[in-house]
C-alpha cells in the first residue's frame, strides 16, 4: 500500500478475483473517502452485465472507490465522467491513432475494444451522497490477438502501437485526469454540458442506427443525443423518441 501525488491510498495486489470485490472489502474494513486497488492479474475480472473480463498479466485493471464524494445529483455524470478521462489517457500512449467511445463508456481504437468500465454505486452513509466504485481495464501489454474469442473485437496498446508501456505511469496519468475532472464536475460544479461536449469528441454513437437489447429483445433505431439532465441516450424508434440508460446494451448497426 502507498500514496500517489493525489495522496489516494492505493492498495497493489498480485492476483485478486476482482478488483472489484477487493475493494468493497476493503470498503467495510477502512474509511477512506477515496482510495485505489490495481492487480497485476484478475482470475475473476468482471465485464458489464455479468460478463467475464479477462485480466491477465500486463493490462492495468483498477478500482476507483469514491465514498460521500458523489451527490445522488450527480451520479449520472460518473460514467460519462470516467469515460473522458479513460479516452484521454489512452490517446495520450495511443502513437497517434484515433481513440473513440461506444456508448456509454467503451473505449476503442480501430474499432477494437481497448478498454472497458464498470461502475457500482450504493447509497453511502452521508445521506444524498452514493459511494462509488468505478472499475476501469485497459489491454496494455498483454496481448489479446492470439484469443480466438477475442482478436476480432478486443484490442490492446501494444498491439497498436508495438511497443511496451510502463502500466504504473498510465494508472498515475488516468488518475490525474479523473481527478481534474471530479474538482471541475463535482465540487466545482461545472455545468455538466462541457463534460457531454467532452464525451462528444470522443463518441461515435450519436447519429448512428444502433440495436438495442432490451430484455433479450432487439429494437433497432437511431441515437439522437444525450439528455445532459440525466444521462439518458435518446433513442428515437421511428420516430418514437424514448431514453436508455447504461443498464442496456447496445450494437451500433453498419451504414
Ligand atoms: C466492460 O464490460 O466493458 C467493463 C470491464 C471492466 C473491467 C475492469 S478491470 C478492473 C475492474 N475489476 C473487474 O473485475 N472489472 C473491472
Amino acid at each position: 500500500m502507498y500514496f500517489n501525488s493525489l495522496n489516494w491510498k492505493i492498495f497493489k495486489f498480485e492476483k485478486v478475483t476482482s478488483t472489484m470485490d477487493v475493494a468493497k472489502d476493503i470498503a467495510e474494513k477502512i474509511d477512506h473517502p477515496i482510495f485505489v486497488v490495481t492487480a497485476r492479474v484478475q482470475s475473476r475480472g468482471k465485464g458489464r452485465k455479468g460478463r467475464f473480463w479477462y485480466s491477465p498479466e500486463g493490462g492495468l485493471w483498477v478500482t476507483i472507490v469514491l465514498r460521500g464524494v458523489i451527490p445522488n445529483t450527480k451520479i449520472f455524470m460518473i460514467p460519462y465522467l470516467v469515460a473522458v478521462a479513460t479516452a484521454e489517457t489512452i490517446n495520450h500512449y495511443s502513437c497517434g491513432k484515433s481513440v473513440s467511445i461506444k456508448w456509454p463508456n467503451d473505449i476503442l481504437i480501430e474499432g477494437k475494444k481497448v478498454a472497458g468500465i464498470l461502475i457500482d454505486s450504493r447509497e453511502s452513509c452521508r445521506s444524498d451522497f452514493q459511494d462509488v466504485f468505478i472499475g476501469i481495464g485497459i489491454n496494455i501489454n498483454n496481448p489479446v490477438g492470439n484469443r480466438k474469442d477475442l482478436r476480432d473485437t478486443a484490442i490492446s496498446l501494444s498491439e497498436v502501437c508495438k511497443k511496451e508501456y510502463n502500466i504504473s505511469e498510465i494508472l498515475d496519468f488516468l488518475l490525474k485526469k479523473i481527478n481534474i475532472l471530479l474538482i471541475e464536475f463535482i465540487r466545482k460544479r461545472s455545468k455538466p454540458d462541457k463534460l457531454f461536449d467532452l464525451w462528444k469528441k470522443f463518441d461515435i454513437t450519436l447519429g448512428r442506427k444502433i440495436s438495442v437489447d432490451m430484455e433479450g429483445k432487439k429494437i433497432i433505431g437511431r441515437a439522437v443525443d444525450i439528455d445532459y439532465n440525466d444521462g439518458g441516450l435518446i433513442f428515437d424508434i421511428d420516430g418514437n423518441v424514448i431514453k436508455i440508460y447504461d443498464y442496456v446494451s447496445i450494437r451500433i448497426l453498419e451504414e
